[in-house]
């Protein structure tokens, strides 16, 4: 199976997941911001990019429409939403139902929306994290397949807590990514996902900065 991954920013999960082997599994990468760093990162590994830049459309469908248009002469099998900024319609999620994956950094339905590390980090919680899910017309609820703990100290900053869990997606994304591709991940009629778990798996994504569960 394959992807194509959308993004707006720096791109830094597009690479973790290319570093971990996937970018042959990867068709394109869709950018909405022209300027996003992540399109270097597509071309460092050879794969096709395509800019929709939604600032030319009027509509939000419009935008949309162009998207499904770049898309319709790929074979794909998911979308994968690596930092990614704009919110899909429920027309264009309902069009690729259980197709669509997203990372968020925060323990959902804990914070979800933007800002969810800065969120996390005023209400001082104990621990926070990432989930990874499949994407539904409400923003940041779909089917959860993965969830990752880590732990907020006293004394960290704002900063240190962002690249804690941005150090752990890097981990966790990939590996979830490629169970994905393997097949390896379904979702039960109560909605719960289950992911084939292997006996190589958990010494891998499990340390110091964070423990993962899925
Ligand atoms: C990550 O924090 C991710 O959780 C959120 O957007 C950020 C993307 O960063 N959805 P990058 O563009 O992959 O570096």
């Amino acid at each position: 199976m394959s992807c194509v991954v959308f993004i707006s920013g720096t791109g830094s999960n597009l690479n973790a997941m290319c570093e971990a082997g996937l970018a042959p599994d990867i068709n394109l990468v869709v950018s909405n911001n022209p300027n996003a760093l992540g399109l270097e990162v597509a071309h460092k590994y050879n794969i096709s990019t395509k800019v929709i830049n939604h600032r030319n459309f009027n509509s939000r469908q419009e935008f949309e429409t162009q998207l499904q248009k770049a898309l319709e002469p790929f074979n794909f099998d998911y979308i994968v939403l690596a930092g990614f900024m704009r919110i899909l319609s429920a027309e264009f999620v309902n069009h690729y139902a259980q197709r669509i994956i997203n990372i968020h950094p925060s323990i959902l339905p804990a914070f979800a929306g933007g800002n969810a590390q800065l969120q996390a980090y005023q209400a001082r919680v104990k621990v926070t994290g990432l989930t990874v899910h499949f994407v539904t017309a409400n923003l940041d609820s779909g089917p959860i397949i993965a969830q990752a703990v880590v732990e907020v100290l006293a004394d960290d900053s704002y900063d240190e807590l962002r690249n804690k869990i941005l150090t752990v997606e890097h981990g966790v994304y990939p590996f979830i990514i490629k169970k994905l591709l393997q097949g390896k991940v379904s979702v039960t009629d109560t909605g719960y996902v289950k992911v084939i778990h292997e006996a190589a798996d958990r010494p891998i994504l499990n340390n110091h900065l964070g423990r993962v569960y899925y």
